[in-house]
């Protein structure tokens, strides 16, 4: 069988492929760029760009299962192309807020596209990703700080290895068809604890300074973030600060149900990005 993996050279994408190699099937990776793509040898690349369906029919010729990397706006047209070159199977990459965002370029809009082609879906759903504090590197890097707010708030980081782990296992196994997996890292942790983890990791001391709030929407701001962006995320930490819920156990107990292997950590995660932020 061969399996064609969209985003192929994203940060879950490329351990997609990894996982996917390892169980034997032919794996075809999808790239906008493919003197860019540096995928293992063993892997087919091919070039598409899935905001052009038209560029995608020859990768997907011969193709039986397929993880879509999610691009709304054309999710139904490379959906409908996907059915007619004969795949069975899409696996989404989605997201644990996907519920909130009803927009043509939202999550829903690929998850509704794949459930109403009458192929056999599911729907991977992770939460905040850890490498979301790849954010975090210059700072590190140059000066041993974070500087942030909402220091207590608290956040169940994933790795994006266990995201592709997930996305492997559904894309291989059968039993999954019709299923919303939602989930999450093993534990909530403050973003203070966060930064500690990266600092052991690299074995030195990372600082985490407190920003007010106010101060750093601004910077936020003017650093480029749309508001309404800030607006939502600092929202959230500070009702985490207020209100620290703990970890979500049914979003922790997914990556050892569902691969048979506990999740990786946060300080798992920092390990093995420590160069990362050297
Ligand atoms: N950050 C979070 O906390 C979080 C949480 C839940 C879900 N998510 C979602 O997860 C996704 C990010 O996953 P990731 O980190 O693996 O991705 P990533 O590192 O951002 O890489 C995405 C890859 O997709 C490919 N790509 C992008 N646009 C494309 C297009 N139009 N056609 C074909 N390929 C395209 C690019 O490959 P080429 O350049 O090689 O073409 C790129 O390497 C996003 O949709 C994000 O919203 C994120």
């Amino acid at each position: 069988m061969t399996i064609l993996v969209t985003g192929a050279t994203g940060m879950v994408g490329r351990h997609v492929v990894a996982e996917l190699m390892k169980t034997g099937h032919r794996v075809r990776a999808l790239t906008r760029t493919l003197s860019a793509a540096g995928l293992p040898a063993g892997v087919e690349v091919v070039g598409g760009d899935l905001t052009d369906p038209a560029s995608l029919e020859s990768s997907l010729h011969g193709i039986e299962r397929m993880y879509l990397f999610p691009v709304g706006r054309t999710a139904r047209e490379v959906v409908a192309a996907a059915r007619q070159a004969g795949v069975r199977r899409i696996v989404v990459l989605s997201g644990a807020l996907a519920d909130t965002d009803d927009s043509e370029d939202g999550y829903l809009a690929v998850e509704r596209a794949v459930e109403e082609s009458g192929l056999e879906w599911t729907h991977v759903r992770p939460g905040e990703f850890a490498a979301n504090w790849l954010d975090w590197a210059p700072s590190i890097k140059e000066r041993r700080v974070v500087r942030r707010p909402y220091g207590a708030a608290l956040t169940q980081p994933t790795h994006e290895a266990d995201i592709a782990a997930v996305a492997a296992t559904v894309l291989v196994e059968d039993g999954h068809a019709g299923r919303t997996y939602t989930f999450a890292g093993p534990e909530a942790l403050t973003t203070v604890a966060q930064v500690d983890a990266i600092g052991a990791a690299i074995g030195t001391t990372v600082r985490f300074e407190e920003l007010d709030p106010v101060e750093a929407r601004a910077e936020w701001i003017s650093d480029g973030y749309p508001e309404t962006f800030v607006d939502w995320i600092f929202a959230m930490w500070a009702e985490s600060t207020r209100n620290p819920a703990p970890t979500n156990q049914q979003w922790a107990d997914v990556v050892p149900r569902l691969t048979g292997r506990p999740a990786r950590t946060f300080a798992q995660w920092a390990r093995d990005h420590a160069a990362d932020f050297r």
